[in-house]
């Protein structure tokens, strides 16, 4: 497809244009104040797909944010591609750690992008990645070489727990028909080791709250007289992971899928250097479960880790009180087989059976969901595997991710059709932290793959 090449050469600068005024608009989905720039998000992707070649765009409107669904249907006998992503970000907090502000994308250069990356919130996570399919089908459109029937989902609650998506796809299950599902939200091992992912963590999000005395105290009248909710949870959240760096909620690990040695081999072989890792955070040791890997421990293990602890007074100075309540943020990684519900359901009765007398325990569930892994002898995960192949001359290494997207199993549950994770995003890319970026190489490379994508499955579908 020397098409294909010509064709981005000639329109890669009004690709990354293009990118850049949808990455200007806040669409932070967590903050009410941004409401406004969502819905905008929402009708800029809109255009996009209308403009890209889709027969029918439509805006689903929800209890939450819209849906954009798009769709050009060329032959029904033909196979069906299901494309989703995200069109809302993360909050871009803390902002006096951007180099640059998080809505006023940049072009910069660095060392794991040399041709430059595009700086701003969203730029891989997920409007950068999202945004190569559209361009991919543009191409595919233009050129007369969509091979089968393409639909578009893009949602704007993935960082919130896709609440409206999972509503809209119970109700679209004749709609959304499809044979596979392609999803660019994740990422690979780098520029010169392309990776699938060929599996999502499972999640478990909770808040937790430690009520002691029914007012803030003086700490000196009362202290060491009265439970302090603060030491009291502290040590209650200590006490979650034992010497090993096990979780010590019992039942926990009862459903954990065990990898076979083989299997464990196998992961081993992608290309993995500690120190380089460590350098990269600037720490001077890995820190985990024992008796695992680093890349197992952030891929085929579940964890437990707060998110966020706060109470009492953090203000400037000092002011000596025992605050009545203490309140954390936690979240679970789960594995194939844990179910959810279930771990939210063990850690409530865990995190309430040992609170000491004198406070009261509440545990608030919020969001969560499954794992997902795809079999790499899917017919779907050998098309993606090609595809890489053609575009970066080298077999993608499949590779299970520590990251979630509980959205992709109810799709198999709904939808009964498997998803593949084509990500091109790097794991410094700093998704979901300070100076998010998306390197240009990345996003081009990602929209010249794509396309073959669809060749060789719907060669090898029929
Ligand atoms: N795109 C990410 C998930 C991801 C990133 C998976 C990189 C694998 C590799 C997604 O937008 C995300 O941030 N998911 C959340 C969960 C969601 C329920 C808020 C996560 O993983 O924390
Ligand atoms: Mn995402
Ligand atoms: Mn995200």
């Amino acid at each position: 497809m020397q098409q294909l090449k010509d064709y981005l050469s000639e329109n890669k600068n009004r690709f990354v244009e293009e990118l850049i005024s949808l990455l200007k608009i806040p669409s932070i989905s967590a903050d009410p104040a941004f409401t406004q720039d969502v819905l905008n998000t929402a009708d800029a992707v809109h255009k996009a797909l209308l403009d890209a070649g889709c027969d029918m765009v439509e805006i689903h409107t929800t209890e939450g944010y819209p849906i954009v669904y798009g769709e050009k249907i060329i032959d029904p006998n033909l196979p069906t591609v299901l494309v989703y992503g995200h069109y809302d970000v993360q909050p871009p907090d803390p902002l006096d750690l951007w180099d640059s502000p998080p809505f006023e994308p940049v072009i910069k250069k660095t060392s794991m992008h040399p041709e430059g990356a595009i700086y701003a919130r969203g730029a891989c996570d997920d409007k950068g990645q999202m945004y190569m399919h559209v361009k991919a089908l543009e191409y595919m459109v233009q050129k007369n070489q969509l091979p089968c029937n393409v639909k578009f989902m893009i949602e704007g609650e993935e960082e919130v727990g896709s609440e409206s998506l999972a509503t809209y796809v119970k109700e679209h299950r004749e709609k959304l028909a499809n044979d596979i599902i392609l999803i660019s939200d994740t990422g690979m091992i780098a520029n010169d080791t392309p990776s699938i992912t060929t599996g999502l963590r499972g999640l478990s999000y909770v808040e937790v709250c430690v009520t002691g005395p029914n007012r803030d105290l003086h700490s000196g009248l009362y202290g060491g007289a009265v439970a302090n909710p603060i030491n009291v949870l502290t040590k209650m959240i200590a006490s979650l992971h034992d010497e090993n760096n096990h979780i010590t909620i019992p039942g926990f690990y009862d459903k954990v899928e065990e990898l076979s040695t083989a299997e464990r081999a196998e992961m081993a072989k992608a290309p993995f250097s500690l120190e380089a890792y460590q350098n990269a955070l600037d720490i001077e040791a890995v820190y985990g479960e024992k008796g695992y890997t680093t890349n197992e421990r952030n891929s085929i293990r579940p964890t437990l880790d707060v998110n966020g602890i706060w109470g009492g007074y953090t203000g400037e100075g000092a002011k000596t009180v025992i605050a009545s309540k203490a309140f954390a943020k936690i979240s679970m990684r789960l594995v194939p087989n844990q179910d959810w519900q279930e771990i939210t359901q063990l850690f409530k009765t865990h995190f309430e059976a040992i609170a000491p007398k004198g406070v009261t325990v509440e545990v608030t569930p919020h969001h969560g969901g499954q794992g997902y892994v795809t079999p790499i002898d899917h017919i779907g995960y050998q098309a993606a595997s090609k595809a890489y192949e053609t575009t970066f001359g080298k077999t993608p290494i499949p590779q299970r991710s520590g990251g979630s997207i509980p959205i992709v199993s109810l799709f198999e549950k709904e939808l009964s059709s498997k998803t593949i994770l084509m990500g091109f995003g790097l794991d410094s890319d700093a998704i979901h932290s300070p100076n998010e970026h998306f390197g240009v190489w990345n996003y081009l490379k990602g929209i010249e793959t794509i396309p073959y994508f669809y060749k060789y499955f719907t060669e090898i579908h029929s």
